[in-house]
């Protein structure tokens, strides 16, 4: 029989508090983070020139950017990527990067997609760490932030899902059981 969760009554702004709360990122992690932002800015167009040779390079991802202003989109990602590296990380961050994921959902991408990108993120946060006063624990800190994106770009996907199946079969309850493989 399956047993409801008490995380399945976290909702719309309490799930920005509970990731928050999750990975509970400390006073060091965040300073860590915040010295290595001149460095980032520095690196931000080699990480966004990566992600875009991906992208492109891959039939099923390229066909998203047709039409697209690229100039636009490498300044929007390393926007986002900077924002790693400003030491703010509360609600309002989470629900930020929560409306890009909703983005992503609206244009009919898989999250497999975004998921597997986050390996170039990891990659080149690392090199900024390593050039700053602790490397190996500001390396733990972008993982941190990272994992972080991961959960969130996975929320906007799940939301979407759940919200349209609940429309479907009339009550929360019975979503989350479908959603669960239980009939
Ligand atoms: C870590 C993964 C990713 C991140 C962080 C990311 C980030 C962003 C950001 C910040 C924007 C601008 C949103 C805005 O207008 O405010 C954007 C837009 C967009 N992204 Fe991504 N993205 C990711 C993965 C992908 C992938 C894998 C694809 C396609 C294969 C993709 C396709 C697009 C497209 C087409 C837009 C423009 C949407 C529109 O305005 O019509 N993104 N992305």
């Amino acid at each position: 029989m399956a047993q409801d969760r008490q995380s399945w009554a976290i909702k719309d702004e309490a799930i920005y508090e509970d990731l928050v709360q999750l990975m509970n990122l400390t006073s060091e992690d965040i300073n860590l983070l915040k010295e290595l932002y001149p460095e980032a800015e520095k690196r931000v167009r080699e990480m966004t020139d990566d992600f875009y040779s991906r992208l492109f390079a891959h039939e099923m991802t390229k066909e998203y950017f047709e039409g697209k202003d690229m100039e636009y989109l490498h300044k929007m990602i390393g926007n986002w990527f900077l924002d790693l590296f400003r030491g703010n990380y509360d609600q309002d961050y989470v629900k930020q990067r929560l409306r890009i994921g909703h983005i992503h959902v609206k244009i009919g991408l898989p999250v497999r997609y975004p998921l597997a990108m986050i390996d170039i993120i990891n990659a080149h946060g690392e090199k900024i760490a390593e050039t700053g006063s602790n490397p190996e624990k500001a390396k733990e800190a972008v993982q941190k932030v990272t994992a972080l994106d991961i959960a969130i770009f996975n929320q906007a996907y799940e939301d979407n899902q759940l919200n349209h199946l609940v429309e479907l079969v009339g009550n929360e309850r019975l979503a989350r059981r479908l959603l669960q493989g239980l009939g």
